[in-house]
């Protein structure tokens, strides 16, 4: 029994380790991908008013929307349709995405969120 814990205990680690977003892996995607040529400084500072702020945005969020405008519009209920960010994001493998929302999710920024649960 003790065995089986131990063994259940170290799968479920090595499996947070493997799915785990790099924070600092993200940085270094956000700054050669670009991005801050039109999400401003910090992802907070876009460069006209219909440019998303994004700093501080759930790592969730920020997730969903990425792939989506990779998946572009593929059916009228799923994928988002933006020339723009579909050729920005077409580059990156799911676990980029992940560390790109990680790390932008951690700025701090002016995007109201509601709770403190990040
Ligand atoms: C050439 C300008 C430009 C660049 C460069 C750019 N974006 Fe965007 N981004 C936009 C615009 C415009 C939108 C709003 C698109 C829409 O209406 O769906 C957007 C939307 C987004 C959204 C969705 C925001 C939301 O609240 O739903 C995310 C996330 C995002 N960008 C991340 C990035 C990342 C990460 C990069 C770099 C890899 C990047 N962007 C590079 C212009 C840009």
């Amino acid at each position: 029994m003790k065995k089986f814990v131990l063994l259940a205990a170290t799968s479920f680690l090595l499996a947070q380790v493997a799915n785990a977003a790099d924070i600092k892996k993200g940085e270094d995607l956000v700054n050669k991908g670009g991005c801050i040529a039109c999400h401003g400084a910090g992802m907070d500072k876009p460069i006209a008013p219909n440019y998303p702020k994004l700093a501080g945005q759930y790592q969730s969020y920020l997730f969903h929307a990425l792939q989506q405008y990779q998946a572009k519009h593929q059916t009228p209920l799923y994928g988002r349709n933006n020339a723009i960010m579909s050729g920005m994001v077409a580059q990156y493998n799911t676990q980029d995405l992940q560390d790109i929302a990680a790390y932008i999710a951690s700025l701090k920024g002016d995007v109201y969120i509601r709770d403190e649960m990040h």
